[in-house]
C-alpha cells in the first residue's frame, strides 16, 4: 500500500526516486578483459546460482542442461521428487553425457563408450565392464554439485565443493518476499534467448531505469507504464525496483482496500550478480545474463516466461485467450527487451570498445544502476585484497 502512495505521490509531485547524487562510470568496466576474467571467476563460478523455477522439472525424471557457468551441468528430480545436479561430465573420459537442454529421462547415456547414469547421477551402465577390472560403480557416479530448491526457484552451485550459502545469497528480505510470490505455482511457457553484442552489466543495466520509457519505449512500454517514475530500495547486495502502471490511473478511484500492487505497478528484482525476476498477476519473466568468456563486449541474456498454473491449464474459451496473450506477451517482450533496450546496449558497448569515451554518467534517478555498480565493484575490490 505505502509503495502505491509512493508512485501516486511521484506521479502528482513530478518528481522521481533520488539517489543523492550524479556518479560517473569508467566505460573500462564493459571492456576490460582482466576484469572480465575476474568477474566470471568472482561472480558465476564460485556463487550459487538460480538457473530456473522448480517447475522446468516438473516430476521424477524431469532434467534440464545449463552451460552457462563454466562446469557443465545437468540438474534433475529425482524418485523421491528431490532437486538435485550434477557435473554433467561423463566419468569415463569426460564427455558431456546429455546435450538436450532439457527434458524428462530414466537413463543418461553417454554418447561416446554408452556408460548411462541415472536419475540420481548413479552408474548404472557400464559397456564391456570386464575391461575396467573390478569397478565400484558406487564410486563413479556423476558428480554432484551443490542443490538447493527454495521459493519455487531452482539454485545451483557450479563448483563441487562451493558454499551453497542462500540466506546470504537472497538476504532477508528477499527471502520473505520470494516467499509470497507463489513462485512454485509458475508453469514455465516460453524460453528465449539473446546473444547480444553488450557486455553482461549493460544488460542489467537496461534494467536499471525507467527515465528511458519515453524515448526509448515511446510506442512500445511508454503506452502501458510511467516513464521516470519509480520505487526503489535495497537490501545488501540485492535490490528492487517497482515501476509503474498506467492503471494506477484507475486504481487511485478504488477504495484502498481494494489496492492490488500487481495491477498498479511491476516489481523488479535484481538478484545479484545477473537475474532479474519480474512478477505480475499473470506470473513472471526471469532473465539472466551470463559473459561470453574471452569477449568483453558479448554475452547471453536467457528469457524465461512463467505462467500461474491456473492460466496455463486454462481450457475451453478461456485457453484460446491465454495462448493468444501468451503469442503477444512473448512477441512484445521481444521487441522491447532486444530490439530496443538491447539495441542501446550495443550501442554503448561500440563507444565504450572505441575508448573514446572514457566515462559515462548515471543521473540522480538512476539509483539502481549507482547500486549494481558499487556493488560489483566492491566485491571485486574486496575479493582482490584477498
Ligand atoms: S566418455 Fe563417456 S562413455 Fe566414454
Ligand atoms: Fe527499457
Amino acid at each position: 500500500m505505502s509503495l502505491i502512495k509512493e508512485l501516486l505521490e511521484r506521479i502528482d509531485s513530478g518528481t522521481n526516486v533520488d539517489a543523492g547524487s550524479v556518479r560517473s562510470q569508467s566505460t573500462s568496466t564493459y571492456t576490460d578483459p582482466e576484469q572480465a576474467d575476474r568477474e566470471i571467476e568472482l561472480f558465476f563460478r564460485d556463487m550459487p546460482h538460480c538457473i530456473g523455477m522448480s517447475r522446468d522439472l516438473p516430476e521424477t525424471g524431469s532434467f534440464l542442461t545449463i552451460d552457462d557457468l563454466g562446469t557443465p551441468i545437468l540438474a534433475t528430480r529425482n524418485d523421491e521428487g528431490r532437486f538435485q545436479a550434477f557435473v554433467n561430465s561423463c566419468r569415463h573420459r569426460g564427455v558431456v553425457v546429455e546435450t538436450e537442454p532439457r527434458g524428462s529421462k530414466r537413463r543418461f547415456t553417454c554418447p561416446f563408450h554408452a556408460w548411462s547414469y541415472d536419475v540420481d547421477g548413479t552408474l548404472v551402465g557400464l559397456p564391456k565392464a570386464d575391461h575396467f577390472g573390478e569397478v565400484d560403480k558406487e564410486c563413479l557416479g556423476l558428480v554432484p554439485l551443490p542443490a538447493e530448491e527454495r521459493h519455487g526457484l531452482l539454485f545451483v552451485h557450479p563448483s563441487p565443493g562451493g558454499v551453497m550459502d542462500l540466506d546470504d545469497l537472497l538476504g532477508t528480505w528477499f527471502n520473505e518476499e520470494f516467499s509470497t510470490w507463489g513462485f512454485d505455482d509458475l508453469i514455465p511457457i516460453n524460453h528465449d534467448a539473446y546473444d547480444t553484442a553488450c557486455n553482461w552489466k549493460l544488460a542489467m543495466d537496461t534494467f536499471g531505469e525507467t527515465y528511458h520509457f519515453a524515448t526509448l519505449h515511446s510506442d512500445t512500454l511508454f503506452n502501458s507504464f510511467y516513464g521516470n517514475v519509480q520505487c526503489y530500495e535495497h537490501d545488501g547486495h540485492n535490490h528492487r525496483m517497482i515501476l509503474c502502471r498506467r492503471e494506477i490511473d484507475q486504481m487511485r478511484q478504488l477504495p484502498e482496500e481494494q489496492w492490488d500492487i500487481t495491477v498498479a505497478a511491476l516489481p523488479v528484482y535484481w538478484l545479484f550478480p545477473n537475474v532479474i525476476l519480474m512478477p505480475a498477476d499473470f506470473g513472471c519473466f526471469l532473465v539472466r545474463a551470463y559473459p561470453t568468456p574471452g569477449e568483453p563486449g558479448r554475452h547471453i541474456s536467457r528469457i524465461d516466461f512463467y505462467m500461474k498454473s491456473h492460466l496455463a491449464e486454462a481450457t475451453g474459451p478461456e485457453a484460446e485467450e491465454v495462448a493468444e496473450f501468451i503469442a503477444t506477451i512473448a512477441q512484445s517482450f521481444a521487441r522491447i527487451i532486444r530490439d530496443e533496450d538491447y539495441a542501446m546496449s550495443e550501442s554503448q558497448q561500440r563507444a565504450a570498445n572505441a575508448g573514446a569515451l572514457p566515462e559515462v554518467i548515471f543521473g540522480r534517478n538512476e539509483p539502481a544502476l549507482h547500486h549494481y555498480h558499487d556493488t560489483y565493484e566492491a566485491k571485486l575490490d574486496a575479493a582482490a585484497s584477498i
